[in-house]
């Protein structure tokens, strides 16, 4: 059992904005035991931040583009929620939410929000001809798979070693996030699941061939972020989506794009739009509902036509496509639409975060290799070019990330805890949070090399 927050350790004279008046910190103060009732301290285990040691971080709120601890001290961050606060922890549409629960939070029969909000997204991503509200990303995979297997009467899907796709048993092959499961049966995964996934590196369509001769007769679906967030940031390289395309169609099987992560970062036509490879069937998530779970998996009409009770395939859930999280994914997309200057200067200051980073490397003689797209950014220790898979990724140097992440936590800037995940900006970072960054980051890597880390 640990116990902290008792004892308010006030500003350190590093933490941006964390200088509180001891009072307000005191006032803050709360008691978090954690490991006792909850498993491991926490409901998702990258949490836990055991990839980079160090004590767990546990947000008592969030504000803007800040964390606040139990103690009071404030984090400019870069989680992120991993993804879904795309203008940060308290947007504007968060206000005036009594009258949204006075209509109530979920009536158990299909509401105008959802009807209206299912128009909305089908306007945006005009693949999504038809589509399904799930509560969860996992969820909404796991749905479409589903109607994949019962759309073509076959059982096996490939998928890309890196790619992240939710917790269920099939995603978890050689998953990338904070979710590997090296020894499938012994992570609880039956055998038969394993027996109908094949996995190939992203990127390469001749591992792609090889998996498919061992099951493209069998082929259900192709399953793939199409631009990857759970490996660090992995673009695809040109040709590899079409490439993908081709191959579904001539195994007859469903092409998948699981939009979670990029649909709404990088734009309302989502990484299809930004690609032009048009997917069959489609999954949204995260940033749609605002903050409150609420998913969706969408495609060929004539392949939702399978779906109960037109057709046998059955999905649904008490929470699908609540009316609050619905009247929450309206108000999100009205906000996309009306703040494109603010998500524009979003990926400026991105930029900027990256500019700055490459600075301090090179000023330092590291070279180490700083993504960016739109609003992510990614930086991991590794040399040479931006990670085409996961092979790539696996060569970064995880102690050094360790030591970076505690560098600047102990600066006041909150990373994500695991080198597969990728830093998040948002609406709410200004200039002023990202130039506190640079200099942060700039400190720390002048720290690691003091230490011969780096
Ligand atoms: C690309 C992608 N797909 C699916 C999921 C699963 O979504 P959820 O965590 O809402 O179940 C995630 C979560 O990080 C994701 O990044």
């Amino acid at each position: 059992m640990v116990e902290r927050g008792a004892t308010p350790e006030g500003g350190d004279g590093r933490t941006p904005g964390g200088n509180r008046a001891p009072e307000a910190v005191t006032a803050l103060a709360v008691t978090v035991t954690i490991d006792v009732a909850l498993a491991a301290g926490v409901s998702s285990p990258v949490r836990a931040g055991r990839r980079v040691g160090g004590e767990p971080f546990v947000c008592a709120r969030g504000e803007g583009p800040y964390a606040f601890d139990t103690e009071g001290r404030r984090f400019i961050d870069y989680i992120m929620a991993y993804g879904p606060l795309l203008f940060g922890h308290t947007p504007p549409y968060l206000r005036g939410l009594e009258a949204v629960a006075g209509a109530g939070a979920v009536r158990g029969s299909t509401s105008p929000e959802e009807l209206r909000l299912a128009e909305r997204i089908r306007a945006a991503l005009p693949s999504m001809e038809k589509l399904r509200f799930a509560t969860t990303g996992s969820e909404a995979v796991q749905g479409a798979l589903r109607i994949a297997r019962a759309y073509t009467g076959h059982d096996a899907v490939l998928k890309f070693a890196g790619n992240y796709h939710g917790h269920f048993d099939l995603a978890l092959h050689r998953a990338g996030a904070s979710a590997e499961t090296p020894d499938a049966q012994r992570s609880g995964i039956p055998r038969a699941v394993s027996a109908d996934v094949a996995v190939a590196r992203y990127n390469d369509l001749d591992d792609v061939d090889r998996q498919l001769e061992r099951v493209g007769e069998r082929l259900a679906a192709i399953l793939v972020e199409p631009v990857c967030a759970n490996m660090g940031l992995v673009e695809p390289v040109p040709g590899f989506l079409a490439g993908l395309r081709e191959r579904a169609d001539r195994c007859g099987a469903v092409l998948i794009f699981d939009e979670v992560i990029t649909w709404l970062r990088l734009g309302l036509g989502g990484a299809q739009q930004r690609t032009g490879v048009r997917p069959d069937l489609t999954v949204v998530g995260k940033i749609l509902g605002g903050g409150f779970p609420i998913a969706a998996f969408g495609g060929r009409a004539e392949i939702l036509a399978r779906l109960a009770p037109d057709g046998p395939c059955f999905t649904g859930g008490t929470h699908a496509g609540m009316p609050f999280a619905a009247a929450l994914g309206l108000r999100v997309l009205d906000h996309v639409e009306r703040e494109a200057a603010a998500l524009a200067r979003t990926a400026e200051r991105a930029e900027a975060l990256a500019g700055g980073i490459r600075a301090s490397l090179r000023a330092l003689d590291l070279h180490y290799t700083v993504v960016q797209l739109e609003s992510i950014v990614d930086f991991k220790f590794r040399s040479g070019p931006a990670t085409r898979s996961y092979d790539d990724q696996a060569r970064d140097d995880q102690t050094a990330y360790a030591a970076f992440y505690r560098a600047a936590r102990e600066r006041g800037i909150l990373l994500p805890p695991s080198h597969n995940e990728v830093l998040f900006l948002s609406t709410a970072h200004g200039a002023d949070d990202v130039a506190v960054t640079v200099e942060a980051f700039d400190a720390s890597l002048r720290e690691l090399r003091s230490e011969g880390i780096v």
